[in-house]
């Protein structure tokens, strides 16, 4: 499996404010469409509640403590652990936030894409600091509001590449 986070995040490593987005910018929604469909999403029991249904085209991954917490159309867990547990439909799963999730999955990711937002917007929610876990990035794609990085564990990169055994 490989696990991938995808998130949108200012200079300041802001993602939310209120339980919503702070921002509103069309082309990185079609990017992380684009990028997470036919892939399962893992996401927090208040991402999902912001989002309001499951992402149609992904299978649905909602993390609770709350046992008796339910909703159509998603798979529930109540730990990490038990990700490894789920049939997945793809072997590329992605962590789709909120802050509390790509904290508790940081340390497992191989990959994670950031749409690097230039201008700075206010929130309450932050990404956890990331750059140590990575060797870098490198430039997916470019709009005029933001950038597209991939950050790599740099032995995803040497295994993808054959450099590895
Ligand atoms: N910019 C972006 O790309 C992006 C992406 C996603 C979300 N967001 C924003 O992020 C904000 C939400 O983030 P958040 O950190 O407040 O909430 P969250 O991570 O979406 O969800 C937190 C919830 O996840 C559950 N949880 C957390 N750790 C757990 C664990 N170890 N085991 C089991 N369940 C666990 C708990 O649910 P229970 O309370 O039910 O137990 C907790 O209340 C919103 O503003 C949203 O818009 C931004």
């Amino acid at each position: 499996m490989t696990l991938a986070a995808i998130v949108a995040m200012t200079p300041e490593r802001i993602i939310g404010r209120d339980n919503s987005l702070p921002w509103h910018f069309p082309e990185d929604l079609k990017f992380f469409k684009r990028t997470t469909s036919g892939h399962p999403v893992v996401m927090g029991r208040k991402t999902f509640e912001s989002i309001g249904r499951p992402l149609p085209n992904r299978q649905n991954i909602v993390i609770t403590r709350d046992s008796s917490w339910s909703a159509e159309g998603v798979e529930t867990i109540h730990s990490k652990e038990e990700l490894a547990e789920i049939e997945l439909q793809n072997q590329r799963v992605f962590i789709i936030g909120g802050a509390e999730i790509y904290s508790l999955f940081l340390e497992d990711l191989n990959e994670l894409f950031v749409s690097w937002i230039y201008t700075s917007y206010e929130g309450n929610t932050t990404f956890p600091e990331f750059e140590n876990f990575f060797g870098g990035f490198t430039l997916v794609e470019s709009h005029p509001e933001f950038e597209v990085r991939l950050y790599a564990r740099p032995q995803t990169i040497c295994q993808e590449s054959g450099e590895q055994d």
